[in-house]
């Protein structure tokens, strides 16, 4: 970035950032780059690490992960862009820590097991580091998530989950429809995580997806410790893909917030009638008792009177979809079946229209811009967006779009949802991350076609 265009853009910079120190970052050089360290570079992280190598404002200066097979695969990523080589850290669980000591990166991306986000987010907020981006989830039980929103106040911190599922194209345009009224008032919204995961919660501990029944100690990637996962809990246990949009057509903890949670779990089969087929009745896993029903359903209540519907359904066989369904007074629309209906606007009373016509009109202004950097990212290329909007987000010294709040609303979901199931379905009180401040905050999420 030149340094001109910087200063003009860190002068654009919200009060929320007065109460960052200002580093050095970019004081110096015009071609000052934000400096990012990736903890952990399975799968998810390669992701992440192929966009960061991409970008010409970004240097990776260091990476961490455990396993000599992924660090392989980065390094190889890393020497083929011609980009520099960072520092690597390797060797023990905690190797994160040392390199948080001696990096001082700008910011952080954490792409590592669920188990260990909490700990690293608040290691790398207690490190100095001001900007830490974690994939989804970002705790396990309900306190794993107050540390979290805790340690952001208290080291003045923004905490971004990356949750690539908001700059999906057809959900940014219909946050652009809900924000121009096409649907009236949000009344009903649906979306869950529908994907069978069978042949990755199983591999045969070299390929990631598929080729055996093995899992924890003998599975690779996934399988080696989201599956345990399958085994001991029972609830939402990945409710963000879902609620992340959801809760931006609806403005949750900005002017609105998730009231209280009932989770209904059904019976557990799916895994289990796999490892038998795939594996034979003798193998070892098919005696593991599974404790996560295949349909986990939660319904949510929100401040402003909406309902929420969530679906986790991750053990049977089935086509990938995230179920969404956002209506209101006037309209809805699904993705299941790519249709939209608009009360005295589609063509035909009571009938489906073909979603695309709308899509077309309604397509957001960032997808507009930056269609041609989305080409060959992740997920369709919405994983672009949520690596550009940390990283503009560091450049401009301002919030993140998404913050501790939002991470933290809508992953507590899973906690919540294991204590309902546990509790008999009985409905929970959501708790209030924001200590009130929900009444007052505005939405913020893509208002532009910057990031
Ligand atoms: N947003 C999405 O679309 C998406 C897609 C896939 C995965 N994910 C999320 O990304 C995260 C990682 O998933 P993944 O698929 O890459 O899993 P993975 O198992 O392929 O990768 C995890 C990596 O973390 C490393 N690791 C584990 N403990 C570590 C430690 N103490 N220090 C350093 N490295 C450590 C492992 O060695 C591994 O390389 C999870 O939160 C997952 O839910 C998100």
């Amino acid at each position: 970035m030149r340094r001109r265009s910087f200063l003009r853009q860190a002068g654009m910079a919200t009060a929320g950032a007065s109460l960052l120190p200002l580093s050095n970052l970019f004081a110096s050089t015009a071609a000052a780059k934000v400096r990012i360290a990736l903890i952990g570079v399975g799968l998810r992280g390669q992701n992440h690490l192929d966009l960061l190598l991409r970008r010409s404002d970004t240097e990776l200066v260091a990476v961490c992960d455990i396993n000599d097979r992924m660090l392989a695969t980065a390094k190889d990523m890393i020497g083929k862009s011609g980009k520099a080589m960072p520092r690597i850290y390797t060797g023990d669980n905690y190797a994160w820590k040392k390199l948080l000591e001696e990096v001082k990166p700008d910011g952080v991306v954490i792409a590592t097991p669920w188990e260990w986000h909490k700990e690293m987010i608040i290691g790398s907020l207690e490190s100095g580091v001001k900007y830490v981006g974690s994939e989804v989830v970002i705790g396990i039980t309900l306190d794993d998530h107050w540390d979290v929103v805790h340690a952001a106040e208290k080291y003045k911190g923004h905490v971004m989950m990356l949750e690539n599922v908001c700059y999906r194209r057809d959900v940014m345009a219909v946050l652009n429809m809900v924000r121009q009224g096409v649907f009236g008032e949000m009344i009903h919204l649906q979306g869950g995580y529908q994907h069978d995961l069978r042949e990755v919660k199983f591999n045969d501990g070299v390929n990631p997806y598929g080729h055996g029944v093995e899992f924890g100690a003998k599975g690779f990637s996934e399988a080696a410790w989201r599956t345990e996962h399958s085994v001991h809990r029972n609830g939402d246990l990945y409710p963000t893909h879902g609620i992340g949009p959801i809760a931006h057509y609806i403005n949750v903890n900005r002017g609105n917030r998730f009231i209280s949670l009932c989770s209904f779990s059904s019976k557990a089969r799916g895994l289990h009638n796999y490892i038998v087929e795939k594996g034979g009745a003798d193998h070892p896993n098919a005696k593991v008792n599974f404790k996560l029903g295949d349909v986990v359903t939660t319904n949510i209540q929100c401040a402003n009177g909406e309902t929420i519907l969530l679906q986790h359904d991750t053990n049977l066989p089935r086509p990938y979809s995230l179920g969404f369904r956002v209506q209101g007074t006037k309209g809805l629309w699904m993705d299941v079946n790519k249709s939209i209906y608009v009360e005295g606007q589609s063509p035909k009373a009571h009938q489906w229209e073909a979603q695309q016509a709308w899509m077309d009109k309604y397509d957001h202004p960032l997808w507009q811009r930056w269609s041609k950097e989305t080409e060959g990212a992740g997920h369709g290329g919405m994983d672009f967006f949520v690596i550009h909007a940390f990283i503009e987000s560091i450049k401009r010294q301002q919030p993140t779009p998404m913050d501790v709040y939002d991470a933290a609303a809508w992953s507590a979901i899973t906690p919540l949802s294991e204590q309902s199931v546990e509790l008999g379905n009985q409905t929970i009180a959501f708790p209030d991350f924001t200590s009130g401040q929900w009444m007052y905050r505005k939405p913020v999420f893509a208002l532009n076609n910057e990031f």
